[in-house]
């Protein structure tokens, strides 16, 4: 089968590659970079959980989310064993992740964790806010993925409709808005296109046909080496 052979090529062929996926949320984002981990045999880190599990924590001490001491010390605290997304879903935890993640004594307890990731074996795919900016600007490979508002809010809405969980979209949207707003306002590490990203616009496209495209991405020569253009992957931005 095609599918069966590309995944032979492209892993056997392959080099170490760090794989920076970002994107605002409900971009899908997650799914994408799961899907390629798979198929490429990477390690896998979605990073979100990260700060889900700081407001997670923060929550259940009853502490406020923007206490930052305490929100640091949470952060220090955290181990790969507490990511369970099950556990992190909320839109709680959603709001309260976006919260702790502008206090700078957060994102930089995280940033080690994160940046251990993918060092030996074949590599990693990272999905985030500032993947290819902060954590790892050196990434071999990077995605930013996004979608209209409106796409974006329509997918969180069915996601939550399939889990059973009562949700208006009107609510829904201004919810995205507001976590959007705040993930590209902050003053460390905003929620922005690495300069070498490839935007990767999914609001029409299928999770297959936007798996497709950043299958060939990341199946490329890593930037800067033989088989690419010299320097950086230029940004492609698509037409809508
Ligand atoms: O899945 P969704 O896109 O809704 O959210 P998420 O990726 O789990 O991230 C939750 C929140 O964590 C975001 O709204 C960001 O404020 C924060 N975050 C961040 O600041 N940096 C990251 N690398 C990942 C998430």
């Amino acid at each position: 089968m095609g599918g069966r052979r590309w995944q032979r090529d492209d892993v056997s062929e392959m080099a170490h590659r760090i794989v920076a996926i970002d994107g605002p949320a409900a971009s899908g984002k997650t799914t994408l970079a799961r899907r390629l981990a798979q198929h490429f045999q990477l390690e896998f880190l979605d990073t979100g959980l990260l700060y889900r599990a700081v407001a997670r924590r923060l929550i259940e001490a009853g502490q406020r989310f923007e206490d930052a001491a305490a929100a640091e010390a949470a952060a220090r605290a955290i181990t790969l064993a507490e990511l369970d997304p099950a556990k992190l879903r909320s839109e709680a935890i959603s709001q309260g992740a976006s919260r702790v993640a502008v206090i700078p004594a957060v994102r930089a307890a995280l940033l080690e964790l994160q940046r251990t990731l993918g060092r030996v074996g074949r590599g990693a795919v990272l999905v985030g806010r500032d993947i290819g900016t902060v954590v790892r600007p050196d990434a071999t490979h990077k995605i930013y993925v996004t979608a209209s508002v409106e796409e974006r809010a329509t997918r969180r809405f069915k996601e939550l409709q399939a889990r059973g969980v009562p949700a208006i979209y009107e609510q829904v949207l201004a919810e995205l808005c507001q976590r959007d707003a705040r993930d590209r306002s902050r003053a460390v590490a905003p929620l922005v296109p690495a300069d070498d990203a490839f935007i990767l616009d999914s609001s029409n496209r299928d999770a297959d046909a936007t798996f497709e495209i950043a299958r060939a991405i990341v199946a490329a020569a890593p930037r800067g080496q033989p088989g690419t253009a010299a320097g950086p992957t230029p940004i492609r931005q698509e037409q809508p």
